[in-house]
C-alpha cells in the first residue's frame, strides 16, 4: 500500500510513519516548519492552507491511502480550510481518508459522549476541529473521522506539561477530565483504519478518564518524582472557557480494531 502521511513532522504522524516503513509500506510524509525524522519515509514540504499544492502533491503520489493530522491550535486556515483541501485532494484521487479529529469539538458534560454526537464547540480550536468534520464529511461521506483525546507517549506535550506543572512552571486542571491515549495505540489503529470501510466519526481514546491534574500524579509516581509540587487549579477558576469534563466512549473502536486501546493507569504503571 502507497500511504501519504500528511503531518509526518507531527509527533502522531511520525509515529504512524515508523510502524508504516515496519510493517513495509511505502509511505511519503510531509512536514511544514518542522521535518520528518523516520528513516524510509519520502519527505516532502507542504503547505496545506496552499490548495493548489495539495491537489498537485496527491495526483503526483496517487495514495491507495492518505492520514491527515495537522492542525494549528490558534489557526483556523490550517485546522479547518487546511483539513477540507486535504480531504478534496484525496477524493479527487481516490484514496482512503483517515482524518485526526479531536475531543475538542465538544463542550464538556458528565456522561461519555458517543462516536457520532455532532459537535457543541465553545472554543476557537473545537470549533475549527468541528468545521474540519463538517467538510470532510460532504466531501467525502466514505472518510473516518478519528475522535481522540490526549496523545500521551515520549515525546509528548501532554507529558511534557505534566513535568512542567510538577516543576511548578505550568499549571494542571483539576475540572478538565480526557480520556488519555498511547500514541502508539494511536497510530496503529490509525493504520488499521486505512485498510477498513469505517466512516464517519469513530472515537478512538483509552477507556479512562482522568483529570489533567490527576495524570500529573500518574507521571511523578512513574518517574518518582515528588508530587508535592505539582501546581493545580482550576479552568473555570482561570477565567477559560474550554471544554471540561469530555470523555470518549471508545467501546465501538474497541469492537471493531485488533489494536487495544490502553488506559493511561496502564500506561504509566511501570
Ligand atoms: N496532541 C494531542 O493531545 C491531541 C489531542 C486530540 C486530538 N489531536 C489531533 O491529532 C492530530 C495530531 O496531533 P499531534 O499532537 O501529532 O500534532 P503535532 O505534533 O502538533 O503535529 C501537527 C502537524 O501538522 C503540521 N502542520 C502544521 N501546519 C501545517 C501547514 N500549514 N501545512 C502542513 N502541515 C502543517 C505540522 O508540521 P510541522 O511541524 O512540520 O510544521 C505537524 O506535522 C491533530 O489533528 C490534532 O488536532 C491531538
Amino acid at each position: 500500500m502507497r500511504l501519504l502521511v500528511v503531518g509526518a513532522s507531527g509527533f502522531l504522524g511520525g509515529e504512524v510513519c515508523r510502524q508504516a516503513v515496519t510493517a513495509g509500506e511505502r509511505v511519503v510524509g510531509t512536514y511544514h516548519a518542522g521535518a520528518v525524522a523516520v528513516p524510509g519515509v519520502a519527505a516532502r514540504w507542504l503547505d496545506v492552507t496552499d490548495r493548489s499544492a495539495v491537489r498537485a502533491l496527491l495526483a503526483e503520489v496517487r495514495p491507495d491511502a492518505v492520514i491527515a493530522t495537522p492542525y494549528r491550535y490558534d489557526d483556523w486556515s490550517v485546522t479547518a480550510d487546511g483539513a477540507a483541501h486535504v480531504a478534496y485532494a484525496a477524493a479527487e484521487v481516490g484514496a482512503r481518508l483517515v482524518h485526526l479529529s479531536s475531543d475538542a469539538l465538544h463542550a464538556g458534560r458528565p456522561t461519555p459522549y458517543r462516536d457520532d454526537e455532532p459537535p457543541t464547540p465553545v472554543f476557537p480550536y473545537g470549533a475549527a476541529k468541528a468545521a474540519a468534520e463538517t467538510a470532510v464529511r460532504a466531501i467525502d461521506p466514505a472518510a473516518v473521522l478519528v475522535r481522540t483525546s490526549l496523545i500521551v507517549g515520549e515525546g509528548s506535550k501532554q507529558i511534557q506539561l505534566c513535568l512542567d506543572a510538577l516543576a511548578g512552571r505550568a499549571t494542571l486542571f483539576t475540572d478538565e477530565l480526557r480520556c488519555p491515549v498511547d500514541v502508539r495505540d494511536l497510530a496503529a489503529a490509525v493504520l488499521e483504519l486505512t485498510r477498513s470501510e469505517v466512516a464517519g466519526p469513530l472515537n478512538v481514546a483509552g477507556p479512562e478518564a482522568v483529570s489533567r491534574a490527576e495524570m500529573g500524579l500518574l507521571v511523578a509516581a512513574r518517574l518518582g518524582l515528588d508530587p508535592a509540587g505539582l501546581k493545580t487549579g482550576t479552568s473555570v477558576g482561570a477565567g477559560l472557557h474550554r471544554p471540561t469534563e469530555v470523555r470518549l466512549d471508545s467501546s465501538r473502536a474497541a469492537e471493531l480494531l485488533r489494536t487495544r486501546l490502553r488506559g493511561i493507569s496502564e500506561l504509566l504503571a511501570g
